[in-house]
């Protein structure tokens, strides 16, 4: 069952009842303003760091569900409703919601008046727009209200939801002409206030929530909507809102159109005030002079469109199946792109109080993205890397606000500082520019430890290269990529974090997935070293990979597949005396990318064992059999009932490395198989059960062992998302960005005729037509560039700003 279809023309997803399974959303914004928004238009804004600077508020857990966000009510003589439906939820009849790049539009209907509401952030402004546009399609004359309604936050997140003997005597507000102005703690240390505008002046607003809903009253029932209307009351203390009261006359067929903002604005401190105790609005006016008019919020609505356009230009498709293109074209990175804003802070299953920026998770989210936007990925890699710590370990996370390591967590999360080296690898080879190695990166965040960039994917070679385990493999720490595989944490009591508890090392606990990473991570620094002529430093490196090759090959093989660890007495995880967890996939995947045991037929066997154990019609679980009881030596992954997330849930995020790891065996119709069973779009078809978004991927779908097994949760903000981009753009489509220009190496379904890309690289674009006349999976027989044939697989880089015709003949 579906509860919409996609519009690829208009690169939207089209929602056709605001009672989809869950609110399904969209993100505004794509530089320091953001705003969630679902499909009902509920949701928060926030500016750059969702926890230390959010504007407005919402309830996670709330019942009704989404009642927080961008409404707008319009009241029609006793008829009061929503054109989102939420929250009044009076019956409409019409309702479209359409989820484009960076802008939504929601459009409902009753009784003859149709209100549309379009939201979107434009470039290079720190606010979110709306535009409301109410229409009388009735054959009368209409006289209606028009309320726009918004809560603001205090701030701080995380204060704002707890520190309440506080934050109901802090509020403060100013309202002048068509502008509420809510400057919390602006009176003492903030220089920074938010900003709710309406184009015309209203009839009425109020800033106190009690008036507004009443006492007692709720966003599905606000007192002055219902009521008499807008009282005019000032906020002082309790919760600061912005509510506006606009009274309409429409004549048969009339329009009319109001556009509201919400702005962010900072004032240097010597410019906070324009009189004692009165905000300096300067900047706030300069911000609604720029986008108010309606002429202004269209530019800024086709701005974006072509700010879009060019980033998704740089890589599409034209296969013939539309639902591939669809994914490939618009969905997929679109969310490499939310995924390169939001990290994992904010989306509706993560709160924006917790984990803002992961040190691995933006690594590998480079993955998705640096096709796209190649300078703001280079600037993300220095920031990461600015969180290094001197011996090459790393802040787990840290604040986008800040920039600072996230000291809760800490670090000893022994996987992290080789995605560095993932990330930096992914970003030379689109750019080629190796100047990004001399760049001086502090470490810790202190200047004084600053060294080359070159420098700090040493120490994370090092640090891997000096923390082996009795059988010579990685030291797992807290967690390797598995968050959940806390093997030196043994926690007995309730409420100790699985992440923080336990020491961040013991000199057993060993982690295979590690040792398959260091394989794949540590060639890549070792070509590194040989581009920057540091032949000896190669070689070494060289040598610890394979002595780490074999130490993989030995003491990580289980006879059928890779093993997953060892604990902290020296005992297996995930081989076949185990009692419950004897198979994961993490290791199938990462050592079979790596190369490991290609030759020996090992890599082969081990992506059969997947395929017999882990198989599932809506993707590859994570383990089998799923942990039924506690593990204290395992930690957190036996804390999760069976067959949800880490315990044996289908965790999308590695489900591509096997996908990876088929092609790197040759098996396109199998890769291709894996993708399309977790890839939204396919999975559209059972909306219902799926439950969340079909446009974009959820971290996790229900194992087998879940009652709710194909029920996915945690959409967008997850590494699936480059992953998949990473694995379907070059390891099935085939086209890879390589040091020295672009590699051509498909593995597709032996059924394919062949289909086209285009793709920007380095400064010329490449248009590439594959045909597959001997329907193989792969193998590149000939390549003409510009008509000429090229010998080998590599399409040199052209860097001439021009575009150039490839023809690529497997076989
Ligand atoms: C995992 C969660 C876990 C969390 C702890 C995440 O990476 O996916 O299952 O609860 O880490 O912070
Ligand atoms: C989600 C986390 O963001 C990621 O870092 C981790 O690798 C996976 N969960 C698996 O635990």
């Amino acid at each position: 069952m579906q509860f919409g279809h996609f519009d690829d023309a208009r690169r939207e997803y089209v929602i056709t009842t605001p009672r989809t399974p869950l609110p399904w959303i969209n993100y505004l914004g794509s530089e320091r303003f953001f705003t969630l928004l679902s499909n009902t238009a509920g949701g928060y804004s926030f500016y750059l760091d969702a926890r230390l600077r959010r504007l407005t508020r919402y309830r996670y857990n709330n019942a009704p569900l989404d009642s927080e966000g961008f409404h707008i009510y319009v009241k029609d003589g006793e008829s009061v409703w929503n054109p989102g439906w939420q929250p009044v939820q009076a019956d409409l009849d019409s309702y479209v919601c359409r989820h484009g790049l960076g802008y939504t539009v929601i459009e409902g209907a009753k009784g003859g008046v149709r209100a549309e509401q379009t939201l979107f952030v434009p470039l290079g402004g720190d606010c979110l727009l709306m535009r409301l546009r109410v229409t009388n399609e009735s054959g009368a004359e209409k006289r209606l209200s028009v309320f726009p309604y918004i809560e603001f936050c205090l701030w701080d997140a995380m204060d704002d939801s707890s520190n309440f003997q506080r934050n109901f005597s802090t509020g403060e507000v100013e309202i002048e002409g068509a502008a509420i102005y809510h400057k919390t703690e602006y009176r003492e240390r903030r220089d920074h206030y938010a900003v709710f505008w309406a184009d015309r002046v209203p009839d009425g607003f109020d800033t106190a929530r009690e008036k507004f809903l009443g006492t007692y009253g709720s966003p599905a029932r606000p007192a002055a909507v219902f009521g008499a209307g807008c009282t005019g009351s000032v906020a002082h203390g309790w919760q600061p809102i912005a509510a506006q009261q606009f009274d309409l006359t429409l004549a048969p067929g009339a329009s009319e159109t109001i556009i509201f903002g919400l702005g962010y604005v900072e004032n240097p401190r010597e410019e906070k005030w324009e009189a004692p105790g009165v905000v300096n609005k300067t900047r706030a006016r300069e911000m609604a002079a720029r986008c108010a008019s309606p002429a202004q919020f269209d530019a800024a609505l086709e701005a974006l469109a072509a700010y879009w356009d060019g980033l998704l230009g740089r890589y599409q498709v034209s296969s013939g199946e539309e639902k591939l293109d669809r994914m490939v074209n618009i969905w997929n990175q679109y969310q490499c792109m939310v995924t390169f804003n939001m990290s994992r802070s904010a989306s509706y299953f993560e709160s924006g109080m917790g984990r803002g920026m992961g040190f691995r998770d933006s690594c590998q989210d480079l993955l998705g993205f640096v096709h796209m936007i190649p300078e703001r990925a280079r600037a993300r890699i220095l920031d990461i890397a600015a969180t290094q710590f001197p011996d090459g370990s790393a802040y787990h996370q840290y604040q986008p606000l800040t920039k600072k390591g996230n000291l809760d967590v800490g670090s000893g999360f022994n996987d992290d500082p080789l995605w560095l080296i993932a990330g930096v690898d992914a970003y030379l080879r689109e750019t080629g520019d190796f100047g990004i190695l001399d760049e001086i990166v502090p470490f810790d965040n202190d200047e004084s430890l600053s060294q080359p960039l070159l420098e700090h994917l040493r120490r994370s070679f090092r640090f891997t290269k000096t923390h082996l385990g009795p059988h010579g493999l990685p030291l797992i720490g807290r967690a390797d990529w598995n968050d959940c595989l806390n093997l030196n944490c043994f926690s007995e009591h309730p409420g100790e974090s699985f992440q923080i508890t336990g020491p961040s090392e013991g000199p057993v606990a060993e982690s295979v997935f590690i040792g398959g990473m260091f394989v794949k991570y540590g060639r890549a620094w070792a070509a590194i070293c040989r581009r920057v002529g540091l032949m000896e430093e190669a070689d070494e490196a060289e040598a610890a990979v394979s002595r780490m090759e074999q130490a993989v090959l030995t003491a990580g093989w289980d006879g059928a597949w890779f093993r997953r660890a060892y604990d902290a007495f020296g005992q297996v995880v995930g081989g076949k005396e185990c009692e419950e967890g004897q198979i994961f996939i993490e290791p199938q995947g990462m050592c079979v990318m790596a190369g490991i045991g290609k030759d020996s037929g090992q890599a082969a066997q081990a992506l059969e064992s997947v395929k017999e154990r882990l198989d599932t019609k809506y993707g590859i679980v994570l383990l089998q059999p799923a942990y039924t009881r506690y593990h204290l030596e395992l930690g957190e992954i036996s804390s999760y009932p069976p067959g949800y997330k880490e315990n044996a849930g289908i965790f999308c995020h590695n489900n591509p490395w096997i996908i990876a790891a088929e092609t790197v065996v040759g098996h396109g119709d199998r890769a291709f198989d894996l993708y399309s069973r977790i890839a939204p779009a396919w999975r559209e078809e059972i909306s219902d059960l799926h439950k969340m978004e079909p446009y974009v991927y959820s971290q996790m779908i229900a194992g087998k062992d879940a009652k709710n097994f194909g029920q996915a949760k945690n959409s967008w903000l997850t590494g699936t998302a480059a992953w998949n981009f990473y694995v379907i753009s070059q390891y099935i489509l085939g086209v890879k960005p390589d040091w020295d220009g672009l590699k051509i190496d498909p593995c597709i379904p032996a059924g394919w005729d062949g289909y086209k890309i285009s793709r920007s690289f380095r400064n010329a674009v490449y248009d590439i037509r594959i045909e597959n006349p001997g329907h193989v999976c792969r193998g590149v027989k000939r390549v003409t560039a510009d008509g000429r044939e090229i010998s080998g697989n590599v399409l040199p880089v052209f860097s001439d700003g021009r575009t150039h015709e490839v023809v690529v003949t497997l076989g």
